[in-house]
This record gives C-alpha cells, structure tokens and sequence, in this order.
C-alpha cells in the first residue's frame, strides 16, 4: 500500500479559497479510554470551530481514521499539530482532495467509536484493522459514506455548536 509521506503535503499547492479535504489513519500510542478520547475531542472540537474545519473522527480498536475540510491555511495549522502529537503514530495519509462542498458541514469533529462504527458502517472495521491490506481509496470511500448519516444520528443535535450528546456517545 502507497500512503504519502507527511512531508507530501503541500497545502500551498491549493489557492487560499480552495476548500480541501485530508484524511489519515493512524494507530493510537496506548490505549484511548473514556476519558482520553473525551479530552482530546474537546479540545478538537474547540480548535475546529474556531478555524472553520469539519469532519469526522474514528476510534476502533487502537486505530484512528479521521477526515477534516477546511481552507489549506487552516487545515495546515491544525495539521502540524495532530502530526506531532504524541498520542497516536504510524500517520498514514490517505489523501488530500480539492472539495466542492464540504460534507460534514455541521459537525466540528463528528465522532464514532467502536459501537457507531459497528452500526453504521461496519465494513469501516475491518479497513482500520488491516489499514495496511486496505486500498486507501476504499476507507476514505467508507470514512465519507457517514456523512449521509451525520444529520440522522442525532436529529435534535445537529449544530456543532453543541455536541456535548455526540461526545457523550463515546
Ligand atoms: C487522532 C487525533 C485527532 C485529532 N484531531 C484534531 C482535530 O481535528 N483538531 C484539532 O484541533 N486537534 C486535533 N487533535 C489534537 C491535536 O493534536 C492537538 O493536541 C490540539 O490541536 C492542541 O494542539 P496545540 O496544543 O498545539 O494547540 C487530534 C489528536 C489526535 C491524536
């Protein structure tokens, strides 16, 4: 399997305006707990609203995959963060795509962990588990197809303003 290397990114091959998409898998440095996962989501979902970045968060097993949109000077900021942050390693960037439309526009940082990955989008869990026999296509492909349900799962909690039901779903 191909993944780009970190140094591969070049957010300023995308003009300022261009809203784009990049996504990773990694693998979590010890084990996330309740808590763990708690924290970093908020600060997560702090730092995303503040720079207009959307996206989705996976959590099964010791593996993160995650999808974020925004505009490159953004994206790029938070990106050095997450790239150094010691609670997960292996990055393995899936890709980084030019985007029309953002697809998790209510969501700072929609999160599924185990159990919601397992109801709606259970194929999701054999591609983070074997990321390495996986097409990186085909996990972005699966990492995307929850944005059709981001709006169902919590009907009455749509903004990302307030996700504190989303994060209580850890
Ligand atoms: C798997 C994973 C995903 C993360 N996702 C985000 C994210 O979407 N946005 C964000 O601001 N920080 C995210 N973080 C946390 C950052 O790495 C960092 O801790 C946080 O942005 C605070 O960084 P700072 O201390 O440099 O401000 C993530 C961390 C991990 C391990």
């Amino acid at each position: 399997m191909s993944f780009a290397e970190d140094s591969s990114i070049h957010f300023s091959d995308f003009p300022t305006d261009q809203l784009i998409e990049l996504s990773y898998v990694s693998q979590s440095s010890n084990d996330m707990g309740i808590l763990g996962l708690m924290n970093l989501l908020e600060d997560a979902v702090h730092k995303n609203k503040r720079a207009g970045v959307t996206g989705v968060l996976f959590y099964d097993n010791g593996i993160f995959g995650q999808i974020m949109e925004g505009y490159p000077e953004h994206l790029e900021r938070i990106w050095k963060s997450i790239a150094a942050d010691a609670r997960h390693k292996d990055i393995q960037v899936l890709g980084i795509n030019p985007l029309s439309k953002r697809r998790f526009s209510n969501w700072s940082m929609k999160f599924y962990g185990s159990d919601e990955i397992s109801q709606y989008v259970p194929e999701l869990k054999m591609g983070l588990k074997d990321a390495a026999a996986s097409l990186p296509s085909e996990i972005l492909t699966l990492m995307r197809s929850v944005s059709n349900q981001a709006e169902e799962i919590n009907p009455s909690n749509q903004s990302s303003q307030n996700n504190s039901a989303n994060q209580s779903r850890l």
